[in-house]
């Protein structure tokens, strides 16, 4: 058979869920997978895989360790330049930094330049898809999913709407937000394999007529995601009590506008009240744990392993700008350490799935990225256990699989990321 290419190393798939069992044992090793078409044609052996393939070439990446891409379920890529800007906490730091950068994309030519230097540094790190808000600016949003389109690359993205309590030139206004979305979405939503997010930017930023406005498009437009923030700081949320005083919590201001369900995606939900953890887990809703921003912006620390364990879906994202990596790597190394803070050690089996079959559960495509199972996109990175001489010394200690990749986990960066495959294509390595 023709067409078919077999990438040998060890090939390591999360076959369960590691916060529903017992972590080590959610795993698969393999020496082979099989690529046909983009998509993964199986896991197995070299010998098994070429019996099941003949004529197929055969790749080796030798020692290298074959996962699913990262997926980065919470980005914002106008904020790439902005990245690791000094001192400021989140509503400081949103009008210092982000809005004034922001506002460049009003500019095509400069939206496509950073949209195209945002995903080059993402596969750069090994990550193939993810969630990104955009400007206000529709061509914002046109730049990056242009951008992914010309690199084969999943993304879902959308116009980040807001129509209050941000600069002039960073506003519109409920009808405009809703309908520059839903010429988005005609023009991007399932067109090759972009998703569009419908995206109010938080709370504090929408008058209570916008969120409706973008409730009644998402229930004219189910199969979209709908991406915002949801109680990343204690200041934030006195601010939205005062602003929806008649909410019964944060959550209630997207819950009492049409904003709250599977396919909505909330970042961070660090300071929940016990009702905002039932209605997350009784809609199915995905929460985005950006831990590098957590702790950069000095938000708190998310229950995590709680979260899980009232069955909700959680996704890994660098939140980049406020996230200061652009690193899935990175983010696994910060969500360990904000677990080790709250007193849980994330087990590297949960931090890899974190950063890619959860996260792709988030962005709804659970069973199409995130994973090595048959028939999923190839979207695969290789990684180097060994890419720095201190990352090198202690991976040659390990005793098993998990003591060789965790160092990686915690101390690795671009130089760890050996090869990357986009829908099959090499792009990287
Ligand atoms: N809340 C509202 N907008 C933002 C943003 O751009 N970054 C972060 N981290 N939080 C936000
Ligand atoms: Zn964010």
């Amino acid at each position: 058979m023709t067409g078919t290419t077999i990438l040998t190393g060890q090939v390591l798939s999360l076959v369960r869920d590691p916060f529903a069992g017992p972590p080590e044992e959610a795993i698969r090793l393999d020496g082979a997978i099989a690529v046909t078409a983009g998509r993964i044609a199986g896991t197995g052996s070299r010998a098994e895989l070429e019996a099941a393939h003949p004529g197929a070439q055969v790749v080796s990446c030798g020692e290298r360790v074959i996962l699913p891409g990262f997926v980065d379920a919470h980005v914002h890529f106008p904020q790439t330049a902005i990245v690791a800007s000094w001192g400021k906490r989140l509503i400081d730091w949103l009008n210092t930094y982000t809005f004034p950068e922001e506002m460049r994309f009003a500019d095509p030519a400069y939206a496509a330049d950073v949209a195209a230097r945002y995903l080059d540094l993402a596969l750069d790190h090994g990550t193939t898809a993810m969630c990104s808000y955009c400007t206000i600016h529709p061509e914002s949003v046109d730049a990056i999913f242009a951008a992914a389109e010309a690199r084969g690359m999943a993304i879902a993205a959308g116009k980040t709407c807001m129509d209050r309590n941000a600069p002039e030139a960073l506003r519109d206004t409920a009808r405009s937000a809703h309908d520059d979305s839903a010429a988005l979405i005609v023009r991007w939503h399932g067109r090759g394999r972009a998703v569009y997010a419908i995206t109010p930017r938080f709370s504090p930023t929408s008058t209570p007529d916008q969120l409706a406005a973008l409730g009644e498009l998402w229930a004219a437009n189910p199969t979209c995601l709908m991406q915002t923030h949801l109680s990343e700081q204690t200041d934030e949320i006195a601010w939205v009590k005062q602003l929806y005083p008649q909410a019964r919590d944060y959550l209630d201001t997207y819950e009492a506008h049409g904003l709250l369900g599977a396919r909505g995606i909330y970042g961070h939900a660090i300071h929940l009240d016990p009702r905002e953890i039932d209605r997350l887990a009784e809609t199915g809703a995905s929460v985005a744990h950006c831990p590098t921003s957590n702790t950069f912006i000095g938000s708190g620390l998310c229950d995590v392993t709680g979260l899980r364990g009232r069955g909700i879906n959680v996704g890994l994202a660098t939140d980049t700008g406020g996230g200061s990596s652009f690193s899935m790597l990175r983010t696994m190394a910060a969500a360990y350490e904000v677990g080790q803070l709250r007193g849980t050690a994330l087990h590297p089996a949960q931090l890899l799935w974190l950063a890619t079959e959860g996260a792709a559960r988030a962005l709804n495509l659970g069973g199409q990225i995130g994973t090595l199972a048959t028939g999923a996109w190839a979207d695969l990175v290789a990684l180097d256990l060994a890419s720095t001489p201190a990352i090198a010394q202690r991976s040659a200690r390990a005793n098993d699989i998990w003591e060789a990749i965790f160092p990686t986990i915690m101390m690795g960066d671009d130089r760890a990321i050996a090869g990357v495959w986009v829908a099959g294509r090499r792009v990287r390595g």
